[in-house]
């Protein structure tokens, strides 16, 4: 199954702008469907739930509709999927829950590769709990968090395990599936940050060993929704703190007031969407969603496997260009620097050439430590998603090479 980016972009009105939009790392844009769902709750009219009438069951259904197709695109139980604002603010949610259960000496084991979403909430709330923290470190030269470490990491006092399912800034896709597998057998808890894994590649969080694994809709052309999805049996075991009179049921303990219903419908059209590119764009197709979303998203995989070759061999090409991270297995992410250039002058010149990409540390705080680079600016982060294509990476290309001096040179700079 291949897919036809041409009818991708077509569904996308933002990319009418003329801008090549490398910047999907940071959020993608929104194809009409989504816009259209949103729209489309607000104009036929929504109430808070729980009521009587049909505008509130229309926000009942919303918010289930909304379960079923985050449970379908990462393959989860809908009476295990956690909506909120954004992953942050769920992190932090579930690790108060969690660290409510920890006593001290107990130990949590946290990654240099993870974006701090899934870092800094486990940190503090062990302090809090008088838990050891343990850091699991990546090798700068490849960018690659070595599964063997764990081995050292891990004994009989670690409760949870928080890990990446793939660098924001290098793309590195662990072995998340092995690192599980070893913080189960010591009897600990993991928590997959899936945010920035899931717009580029089949999920299953069931096979990575995920007891719970955070998504961010706005990463995968949908609004501004997070959502955390686990076994409703583990949720169970769990207390977060809560108002008295909100829903003391599963998932429900974990949401904190009013749910944006709105913005919620665009979570569903973003996953039809997603099941739909495999096929044409739209909610067409044959199977079940989740088997539709499983095809379309090798499809997206391979598609921007490809088109990364591309962009790669391009930056390795030119001089003055310094790559980091050479992992085996990683999503179309690039991060770069051009020589006698701060990341902030190669964004800004792109940006005067129509390409967006985004630049500094990305919240990548622990691992552009590790890579020397937090202190001096990070680096120029250049992505692929779905509905990027060649030109995209050509325009990339052409901006980049004027700074690296090997055509239209504007100069080095100091
Ligand atoms: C890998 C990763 N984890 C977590 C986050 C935080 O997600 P949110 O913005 O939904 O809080 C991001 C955001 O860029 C991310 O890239």
């Amino acid at each position: 199954m291949t897919l036809d980016v041409a009818a991708v972009r077509a569904a996308y009105p933002a990319l009418r702008d003329g801008y090549a939009y490398l910047d999907g790392a940071a959020g993608t844009q929104v194809p009409t469907p989504v816009i259209d769902a949103i729209a489309s709750a607000y104009v036929t009219g929504i109430g808070n739930t729980g009521g009587p009438f049909p505008a509130s069951h229309r926000s009942d259904a919303i918010i289930e509709d909304a379960r079923r197709a985050v449970a379908d695109l990462v393959g989860g139980d809908p009476a295990g999927v956690v909506l909120g604002p954004n992953t942050t603010t769920l992190v932090y949610r579930f690790a108060q829950a969690l660290a409510a259960t920890w006593r001290p000496e107990d130990e949590v084991v946290v990654s240099r590769l993870d974006h701090d979403a899934n870092v800094r909430p486990w940190v503090q709330a062990a302090a809090r709990a008088g838990a050891v923290v343990r850091w699991a470190e990546v090798d700068p030269a490849t960018g690659e968090l070595p599964v063997g470490q764990y081995d050292a990491l891990l004994g009989e006092r670690t409760r949870l395990v928080a890990v990446t399912a793939a660098s924001n800034i290098l793309g590195t896709r662990p072995d998340v599936a092995a690192i599980a597998a070893k913080a189960h057998a010591v009897g600990a808890l993991t928590f997959v940050d899936g945010v920035h894994a899931t717009p580029h590649a089949p999920v299953d969080a069931g096979a990575l060993g995920a007891d719970f694994y955070a998504t961010s809709a706005y990463k995968w052309s949908g609004p501004h929704i997070g959502a955390v999805v686990a076994d409703p049996a583990l949720l169970e075991t769990l207390r977060p703190d809560k108002l008295l009179p909100s829903p003391d049921s599963v998932p429900e303990r974990f949401e904190t007031g009013t749910a944006p219903f709105a913005d919620l419908a665009g979570v569903t059209a973003a996953v039809d969407h997603l099941a739909g590119l495999g096929g044409g764009v739209g909610v067409g197709g044959t199977g079940s969603r989740r088997e539709r979303l499983l095809a379309s998203m090798a499809a997206v995989e391979s598609y921007e496997r490809e088109l990364f070759g591309v962009l790669l061999r391009g930056l390795e090409e030119l001089p003055q260009i310094t790559l980091y991270g050479k992992p085996a297995r990683r999503t179309a992410t690039a991060y770069f620097r051009v020589a006698g250039r701060t990341p902030g002058e190669v964004a800004e010149h792109l940006a005067g050439r129509g390409v967006n990409v985004w630049h500094g540390h990305s919240y990548a705080w622990e691992l552009t430590g590790a890579l020397g680079l937090r202190d001096s600016g990070g680096a120029v982060r250049a992505g692929l998603v779905h509905y990027n294509d060649r030109s995209d990476v050509d325009r990339l290309l052409a901006g980049v090479a004027e700074l690296a001096g090997s055509s239209g040179s504007t100069g080095l700079g100091s």
